[in-house]
Protein backbone atom coordinates (compact mmCIF):
# COMPACT_ATOMS: atom_id res chain seq x y z
CA UNK A 1 0.00 0.00 0.00
CA UNK A 2 2.16 2.83 -1.09
CA UNK A 3 -0.35 5.30 -2.22
CA UNK A 4 -3.46 5.99 0.24
CA UNK A 5 -6.39 7.99 0.18
CA UNK A 6 -8.19 9.45 3.25
CA UNK A 7 -11.09 10.67 2.75
CA UNK A 8 -12.29 13.06 5.44
CA UNK A 9 -8.28 13.54 6.29
CA UNK A 10 -8.91 17.26 7.50
CA UNK A 11 -11.39 16.47 10.64
CA UNK A 12 -11.26 14.96 14.30
CA UNK A 13 -9.58 11.47 13.42
CA UNK A 14 -9.21 11.65 9.53
CA UNK A 15 -6.45 14.00 10.74
CA UNK A 16 -5.06 11.94 13.23
CA UNK A 17 -4.87 8.98 10.86
CA UNK A 18 -2.72 10.91 8.73
CA UNK A 19 -0.08 11.80 11.17
CA UNK A 20 -0.22 7.76 11.99
CA UNK A 21 0.25 7.28 8.54
CA UNK A 22 3.21 9.56 8.21
CA UNK A 23 4.95 8.51 11.50
CA UNK A 24 4.57 4.60 11.50
CA UNK A 25 4.37 3.73 7.42
CA UNK A 26 6.45 5.12 3.90
CA UNK A 27 3.26 5.67 2.65
CA UNK A 28 2.48 8.64 0.32
CA UNK A 29 -1.29 9.88 1.46
CA UNK A 30 -3.84 11.85 -0.73
CA UNK A 31 -6.53 13.47 1.45
CA UNK A 32 -10.03 14.28 -0.27
CA UNK A 33 -11.91 16.87 1.90
CA UNK A 34 -15.02 19.34 1.53
CA UNK A 35 -13.34 21.56 3.91
CA UNK A 36 -16.78 21.96 5.68
CA UNK A 37 -16.92 23.85 8.91
CA UNK A 38 -15.61 20.95 10.76
CA UNK A 39 -12.21 20.40 8.74
CA UNK A 40 -8.92 21.65 10.01
CA UNK A 41 -6.34 22.82 7.93
CA UNK A 42 -4.46 23.60 11.08
CA UNK A 43 -4.48 19.84 11.89
CA UNK A 44 -2.53 18.61 8.75
CA UNK A 45 -0.01 21.84 8.30
CA UNK A 46 3.77 21.29 8.43
CA UNK A 47 3.43 17.79 6.74
CA UNK A 48 5.62 16.61 4.06
CA UNK A 49 4.65 18.23 0.88
CA UNK A 50 5.74 15.25 -0.46
CA UNK A 51 4.38 12.61 1.42
CA UNK A 52 0.56 14.62 1.53
CA UNK A 53 -1.22 16.07 -0.65
CA UNK A 54 -4.72 17.50 -0.22
CA UNK A 55 -7.52 17.43 -2.67
CA UNK A 56 -10.63 19.65 -1.82
CA UNK A 57 -13.78 17.98 -3.26
CA UNK A 58 -16.81 16.27 -2.15
CA UNK A 59 -17.32 12.36 -1.39
CA UNK A 60 -20.43 12.47 -3.27
CA UNK A 61 -19.19 13.54 -6.99
CA UNK A 62 -17.84 10.78 -8.91
CA UNK A 63 -15.99 13.23 -11.56
CA UNK A 64 -13.86 14.00 -8.27
CA UNK A 65 -13.94 10.76 -7.04
CA UNK A 66 -13.57 8.11 -9.39
CA UNK A 67 -9.88 9.57 -10.92
CA UNK A 68 -8.87 9.92 -7.16
CA UNK A 69 -9.89 5.80 -5.87
CA UNK A 70 -8.14 4.95 -9.85
CA UNK A 71 -4.91 5.88 -8.82
CA UNK A 72 -4.14 4.84 -5.25
CA UNK A 73 -3.73 1.19 -3.69
CA UNK A 74 -6.09 1.37 -0.91
CA UNK A 75 -9.10 4.02 0.16
CA UNK A 76 -10.00 4.70 4.22
CA UNK A 77 -13.18 6.39 4.44
CA UNK A 78 -13.58 8.84 6.80
CA UNK A 79 -15.65 12.18 5.33
CA UNK A 80 -18.80 12.08 7.31
CA UNK A 81 -21.30 14.28 8.97
CA UNK A 82 -21.06 13.28 12.56
CA UNK A 83 -22.41 15.54 14.98
CA UNK A 84 -25.79 14.01 16.40
CA UNK A 85 -27.30 17.62 17.12
CA UNK A 86 -26.95 18.93 14.05
CA UNK A 87 -28.41 15.92 12.65
CA UNK A 88 -31.49 16.39 14.52
CA UNK A 89 -31.41 19.95 13.62
CA UNK A 90 -31.15 19.16 9.64
CA UNK A 91 -30.70 15.66 8.26
CA UNK A 92 -30.05 16.89 4.91
CA UNK A 93 -26.22 17.43 4.97
CA UNK A 94 -25.97 13.70 6.64
CA UNK A 95 -27.98 11.50 3.82
CA UNK A 96 -26.05 13.71 1.30
CA UNK A 97 -22.50 12.70 2.59
CA UNK A 98 -23.07 9.62 4.57
CA UNK A 99 -25.19 7.81 2.17
CA UNK A 100 -24.19 9.35 -1.49
CA UNK A 101 -21.30 9.67 -0.57
CA UNK A 102 -20.23 6.29 0.92
CA UNK A 103 -22.65 4.66 -2.35
CA UNK A 104 -20.22 7.07 -4.97
CA UNK A 105 -17.09 6.12 -3.25
CA UNK A 106 -18.22 2.21 -3.63
CA UNK A 107 -18.81 2.82 -6.95
CA UNK A 108 -15.53 4.02 -7.35
CA UNK A 109 -13.71 0.93 -5.73
CA UNK A 110 -15.82 -1.35 -7.76
CA UNK A 111 -14.82 0.25 -11.20
CA UNK A 112 -11.04 0.53 -10.15
CA UNK A 113 -10.45 -3.10 -7.89
CA UNK A 114 -9.24 -0.71 -4.64
CA UNK A 115 -9.32 -1.99 -1.57
CA UNK A 116 -11.85 -0.24 0.90
CA UNK A 117 -12.16 0.35 4.63
CA UNK A 118 -15.21 2.10 5.93
CA UNK A 119 -14.50 3.94 9.14
CA UNK A 120 -18.71 3.63 11.48
CA UNK A 121 -19.74 4.30 14.65
CA UNK A 122 -21.22 1.83 17.44
CA UNK A 123 -23.81 4.15 17.32
CA UNK A 124 -25.45 1.65 14.57
CA UNK A 125 -26.84 -0.42 17.19
CA UNK A 126 -28.57 1.84 19.55
CA UNK A 127 -28.12 1.84 22.75
CA UNK A 128 -27.84 -0.20 25.91
CA UNK A 129 -29.73 -0.06 29.44
CA UNK A 130 -26.88 0.77 32.20
CA UNK A 131 -27.33 -2.02 34.11
CA UNK A 132 -26.98 -4.24 30.97
CA UNK A 133 -24.33 -6.99 31.28
CA UNK A 134 -23.72 -7.30 28.17
CA UNK A 135 -21.77 -4.48 25.16
CA UNK A 136 -22.01 -4.25 21.28
CA UNK A 137 -20.43 -6.90 19.52
CA UNK A 138 -19.88 -7.55 15.96
CA UNK A 139 -23.61 -10.18 15.55
CA UNK A 140 -25.16 -7.14 17.80
CA UNK A 141 -28.23 -5.96 15.53
CA UNK A 142 -28.50 -2.57 13.86
CA UNK A 143 -31.08 -0.13 16.01
CA UNK A 144 -29.79 3.53 15.34
CA UNK A 145 -31.92 6.11 16.88
CA UNK A 146 -30.64 9.43 15.29
CA UNK A 147 -30.43 10.69 11.56
CA UNK A 148 -26.67 10.49 12.08
CA UNK A 149 -26.67 7.02 13.22
CA UNK A 150 -29.44 5.86 10.99
CA UNK A 151 -27.13 7.33 8.15
CA UNK A 152 -24.18 5.75 9.22
CA UNK A 153 -26.06 2.74 9.83
CA UNK A 154 -27.34 2.17 6.01
CA UNK A 155 -23.38 3.43 4.84
CA UNK A 156 -22.31 -0.01 6.75
CA UNK A 157 -25.21 -2.04 5.08
CA UNK A 158 -24.05 -0.53 1.25
CA UNK A 159 -20.52 -1.78 1.92
CA UNK A 160 -21.56 -4.90 3.31
CA UNK A 161 -23.89 -5.29 -0.18
CA UNK A 162 -21.01 -3.97 -2.51
CA UNK A 163 -18.59 -6.80 -0.83
CA UNK A 164 -21.28 -9.38 -1.05
CA UNK A 165 -22.87 -8.59 -4.55
CA UNK A 166 -19.52 -7.22 -6.52
CA UNK A 167 -16.73 -8.19 -4.43
CA UNK A 168 -15.77 -5.47 -3.15
CA UNK A 169 -12.72 -5.38 -1.58
CA UNK A 170 -14.00 -4.07 2.00
CA UNK A 171 -13.67 -4.00 5.73
CA UNK A 172 -15.62 -2.08 8.26
CA UNK A 173 -15.18 -1.04 11.73
CA UNK A 174 -17.60 0.34 14.36
CA UNK A 175 -15.61 3.00 17.05
CA UNK A 176 -16.72 4.05 20.27
CA UNK A 177 -16.55 7.87 21.12
CA UNK A 178 -13.35 9.46 20.27
CA UNK A 179 -11.45 12.10 22.50
CA UNK A 180 -8.50 13.90 21.68
CA UNK A 181 -6.89 16.71 20.06
CA UNK A 182 -8.35 18.50 17.14
CA UNK A 183 -11.80 17.90 18.26
CA UNK A 184 -14.63 20.46 16.97
CA UNK A 185 -15.87 22.38 19.70
CA UNK A 186 -19.18 21.47 19.14
CA UNK A 187 -18.44 17.89 20.79
CA UNK A 188 -19.12 16.85 24.77
CA UNK A 189 -15.64 17.02 26.04
CA UNK A 190 -13.94 20.02 23.67
CA UNK A 191 -17.15 21.97 24.29
CA UNK A 192 -16.78 21.40 28.37
CA UNK A 193 -13.05 21.62 28.52
CA UNK A 194 -13.29 25.01 26.47
CA UNK A 195 -16.50 26.34 28.35
CA UNK A 196 -14.07 26.53 31.70
CA UNK A 197 -11.25 27.55 29.95
CA UNK A 198 -13.36 30.60 28.82
CA UNK A 199 -14.57 31.35 32.16
CA UNK A 200 -18.24 29.60 31.62
CA UNK A 201 -19.77 26.25 33.25
CA UNK A 202 -19.67 22.93 31.43
CA UNK A 203 -23.41 22.12 30.07
CA UNK A 204 -24.79 18.58 30.49
CA UNK A 205 -27.82 17.33 28.80
CA UNK A 206 -30.40 16.19 30.70
CA UNK A 207 -29.58 14.15 34.31
CA UNK A 208 -26.03 13.43 33.07
CA UNK A 209 -26.04 9.90 33.35
CA UNK A 210 -25.49 8.83 29.86
CA UNK A 211 -22.57 6.80 29.03
CA UNK A 212 -20.23 6.96 26.77
CA UNK A 213 -17.07 4.16 25.68
CA UNK A 214 -14.70 6.59 25.57
CA UNK A 215 -11.22 5.73 23.37
CA UNK A 216 -7.97 8.14 22.43
CA UNK A 217 -7.96 9.04 18.42
CA UNK A 218 -4.71 7.46 18.07
CA UNK A 219 -5.89 4.52 19.87
CA UNK A 220 -8.43 4.23 16.94
CA UNK A 221 -6.71 5.17 14.32
CA UNK A 222 -3.63 2.19 14.53
CA UNK A 223 -7.03 -0.06 14.98
CA UNK A 224 -8.01 1.44 11.45
CA UNK A 225 -4.60 0.72 9.86
CA UNK A 226 -4.22 -2.71 11.74
CA UNK A 227 -7.71 -3.98 9.86
CA UNK A 228 -6.27 -2.13 6.69
CA UNK A 229 -3.13 -4.56 6.52
CA UNK A 230 -4.57 -7.35 8.78
CA UNK A 231 -7.94 -7.61 8.63
CA UNK A 232 -10.38 -10.46 6.46
CA UNK A 233 -11.96 -8.52 3.61
CA UNK A 234 -15.69 -8.62 3.92
CA UNK A 235 -15.39 -8.24 8.05
CA UNK A 236 -16.57 -5.90 10.24
CA UNK A 237 -14.38 -4.89 14.19
CA UNK A 238 -15.83 -3.59 16.81
CA UNK A 239 -13.02 -1.01 18.02
CA UNK A 240 -12.92 0.06 21.99
CA UNK A 241 -10.53 0.74 24.80
CA UNK A 242 -13.15 0.25 28.28
CA UNK A 243 -13.30 3.23 28.78
CA UNK A 244 -17.21 3.69 30.22
CA UNK A 245 -17.73 6.87 31.66
CA UNK A 246 -20.81 8.92 32.27
CA UNK A 247 -20.79 12.29 31.34
CA UNK A 248 -21.62 13.52 35.13
CA UNK A 249 -17.90 11.78 35.73
CA UNK A 250 -16.18 12.98 32.29
CA UNK A 251 -17.51 16.83 33.29
CA UNK A 252 -16.42 16.61 37.00
CA UNK A 253 -12.82 15.52 35.99
CA UNK A 254 -12.82 18.08 33.77
CA UNK A 255 -13.39 20.86 36.17
CA UNK A 256 -10.78 19.00 38.84
CA UNK A 257 -8.71 18.85 36.13
CA UNK A 258 -8.92 22.42 35.72
CA UNK A 259 -9.07 23.48 39.44
CA UNK A 260 -12.60 24.71 39.56
CA UNK A 261 -15.01 22.71 42.18
CA UNK A 262 -16.58 19.39 41.31
CA UNK A 263 -20.41 20.63 40.84
CA UNK A 264 -19.60 23.44 39.26
CA UNK A 265 -21.55 22.66 35.88
CA UNK A 266 -25.02 23.16 34.58
CA UNK A 267 -27.87 20.66 33.94
CA UNK A 268 -29.32 21.45 30.21
CA UNK A 269 -32.21 20.28 27.92
CA UNK A 270 -32.08 16.55 26.75
CA UNK A 271 -30.93 15.45 23.33
CA UNK A 272 -34.00 14.39 21.46
CA UNK A 273 -33.80 10.54 21.41
CA UNK A 274 -30.45 10.84 23.52
CA UNK A 275 -28.95 7.23 23.11
CA UNK A 276 -28.82 6.20 27.41
CA UNK A 277 -25.12 3.69 26.74
CA UNK A 278 -22.71 2.72 24.25
CA UNK A 279 -20.33 -0.19 25.27
CA UNK A 280 -18.04 -2.16 23.29
CA UNK A 281 -16.92 -5.88 23.39
CA UNK A 282 -13.92 -5.52 21.15
CA UNK A 283 -12.60 -9.03 21.43
CA UNK A 284 -12.46 -9.83 17.93
CA UNK A 285 -9.86 -6.83 16.62
CA UNK A 286 -8.03 -8.07 19.68
CA UNK A 287 -7.57 -11.57 19.66
CA UNK A 288 -7.81 -11.58 16.08
CA UNK A 289 -5.27 -9.00 14.80
CA UNK A 290 -3.37 -8.25 18.10
CA UNK A 291 -4.66 -4.61 18.61
CA UNK A 292 -4.62 -3.35 22.15
CA UNK A 293 -5.03 0.62 23.22
CA UNK A 294 -1.95 2.08 24.23
CA UNK A 295 -4.48 5.12 25.98
CA UNK A 296 -5.52 2.17 28.71
CA UNK A 297 -6.06 5.41 31.01
CA UNK A 298 -8.87 7.28 30.51
CA UNK A 299 -8.21 10.35 33.23
CA UNK A 300 -4.36 10.88 31.63
CA UNK A 301 -5.82 10.75 28.14
CA UNK A 302 -8.09 13.73 29.40
CA UNK A 303 -5.43 15.58 31.22
CA UNK A 304 -3.21 15.59 28.23
CA UNK A 305 -6.34 16.41 26.20
CA UNK A 306 -7.44 19.71 28.19
CA UNK A 307 -3.76 20.78 28.38
CA UNK A 308 -3.94 20.54 24.82
CA UNK A 309 -6.85 22.66 24.21
CA UNK A 310 -5.33 25.08 26.86
CA UNK A 311 -2.12 25.67 24.86
CA UNK A 312 -4.50 25.95 21.29
CA UNK A 313 -6.83 28.90 22.18
CA UNK A 314 -5.80 30.34 19.00
CA UNK A 315 -7.65 27.46 16.99
CA UNK A 316 -10.58 26.85 18.98
CA UNK A 317 -11.51 30.58 19.87
CA UNK A 318 -12.62 31.49 16.77
CA UNK A 319 -15.56 29.17 16.52
CA UNK A 320 -16.67 28.63 20.03
CA UNK A 321 -18.82 31.72 20.29
CA UNK A 322 -20.96 30.83 16.89
CA UNK A 323 -21.33 27.40 18.42
CA UNK A 324 -22.27 28.32 21.86
CA UNK A 325 -24.95 31.00 20.50
CA UNK A 326 -26.60 27.81 18.54
CA UNK A 327 -26.78 25.54 21.69
CA UNK A 328 -28.31 28.36 24.02
CA UNK A 329 -31.12 29.29 21.01
CA UNK A 330 -32.36 25.75 21.79
CA UNK A 331 -32.03 25.90 25.32
CA UNK A 332 -28.84 23.85 25.83
P1 LIG B 1 -15.34 15.32 11.79
O1 LIG B 1 -16.68 15.94 11.68
O2 LIG B 1 -14.35 15.90 12.75
O3 LIG B 1 -14.63 15.32 10.37
C1 LIG B 1 -15.30 14.95 9.19
C2 LIG B 1 -14.46 15.39 8.01
O4 LIG B 1 -15.16 14.99 6.82
C3 LIG B 1 -14.27 16.92 7.91
O5 LIG B 1 -12.91 17.22 7.62
C4 LIG B 1 -15.19 17.33 6.78
O6 LIG B 1 -14.75 18.48 6.07
C5 LIG B 1 -15.18 16.08 5.91
N1 LIG B 1 -16.37 16.00 5.05
C6 LIG B 1 -17.66 16.17 5.43
N2 LIG B 1 -18.46 16.04 4.36
C7 LIG B 1 -17.67 15.76 3.29
C8 LIG B 1 -17.92 15.51 1.92
N3 LIG B 1 -19.16 15.52 1.41
N4 LIG B 1 -16.86 15.24 1.12
C9 LIG B 1 -15.60 15.24 1.61
N5 LIG B 1 -15.30 15.48 2.90
C10 LIG B 1 -16.33 15.74 3.73
O7 LIG B 1 -15.59 13.79 12.09
P2 LIG B 1 -14.75 12.77 13.00
O8 LIG B 1 -15.24 12.86 14.38
O9 LIG B 1 -13.31 12.92 12.68
O10 LIG B 1 -15.30 11.38 12.41
C11 LIG B 1 -14.66 10.78 11.28
C12 LIG B 1 -15.35 9.47 10.96
O11 LIG B 1 -15.27 8.60 12.08
C13 LIG B 1 -16.83 9.60 10.62
O12 LIG B 1 -17.13 8.71 9.58
C14 LIG B 1 -17.53 9.20 11.92
O13 LIG B 1 -18.80 8.66 11.64
C15 LIG B 1 -16.56 8.16 12.43
N6 LIG B 1 -16.57 7.98 13.88
C16 LIG B 1 -16.39 9.05 14.71
C17 LIG B 1 -16.33 8.85 16.09
C18 LIG B 1 -16.12 10.00 17.05
O14 LIG B 1 -16.19 9.80 18.26
N7 LIG B 1 -15.88 11.22 16.60
C19 LIG B 1 -16.46 7.54 16.61
C20 LIG B 1 -16.66 6.48 15.73
C21 LIG B 1 -16.70 6.70 14.37
O1 LIG C 1 -20.16 6.63 19.67
C1 LIG C 1 -19.49 7.17 18.57
C2 LIG C 1 -20.04 8.54 18.25
O2 LIG C 1 -19.59 9.41 19.29
C3 LIG C 1 -19.61 9.06 16.89
O3 LIG C 1 -20.17 8.24 15.89
C4 LIG C 1 -20.06 10.51 16.68
O4 LIG C 1 -19.54 11.00 15.45
C5 LIG C 1 -19.52 11.34 17.82
O5 LIG C 1 -19.98 12.69 17.71
C6 LIG C 1 -19.98 10.76 19.16
O6 LIG C 1 -21.43 10.86 19.30
P1 LIG C 1 -22.11 11.31 20.68
O7 LIG C 1 -23.43 11.89 20.36
O8 LIG C 1 -21.99 10.25 21.69
O9 LIG C 1 -21.05 12.47 21.10
P2 LIG C 1 -21.22 13.94 21.70
O10 LIG C 1 -19.85 14.46 21.94
O11 LIG C 1 -22.14 14.79 20.90
O12 LIG C 1 -21.93 13.67 23.11
C7 LIG C 1 -21.37 12.78 24.06
C8 LIG C 1 -22.35 12.68 25.24
O13 LIG C 1 -22.41 13.95 25.91
C9 LIG C 1 -23.76 12.38 24.83
O14 LIG C 1 -24.37 11.61 25.86
C10 LIG C 1 -24.44 13.75 24.78
C11 LIG C 1 -23.75 14.49 25.89
N1 LIG C 1 -23.57 15.95 25.73
C12 LIG C 1 -23.11 16.43 24.56
C13 LIG C 1 -22.88 17.78 24.40
C14 LIG C 1 -22.36 18.36 23.10
C15 LIG C 1 -23.82 16.77 26.83
O15 LIG C 1 -24.23 16.33 27.91
N2 LIG C 1 -23.58 18.11 26.67
C16 LIG C 1 -23.12 18.66 25.52
O16 LIG C 1 -22.91 19.89 25.47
Amino acid sequence: MDRILVTGGAGFIGSNFVHHLLAQTAARVTVLDKLTYAASREALAGLPADRVSLVVGDVADPGVVEPLVAEHDAVVHFAAESHNDNSLADPSPFIHTNLIGTFTLLEAVRKAGTRLHHVSTDEVYGDLELDDPERFTESTAYNPSSPYSASKAGSDHLVRAWVRSFGVRATISNCSNNYGPWQHVEKFIPRQITNVLAGGRPKVYGAGLNVRDWIHAEDHSAAVWTILTRGRVGETYLVGADGERNNLEVVRTILRLLGRPEDDFDLVGDRAGHDLRYAIDSTKLRAELGWAPSYADFEAGLAATVEWYAAHEDWWAPHKADVERAYAAKGQ
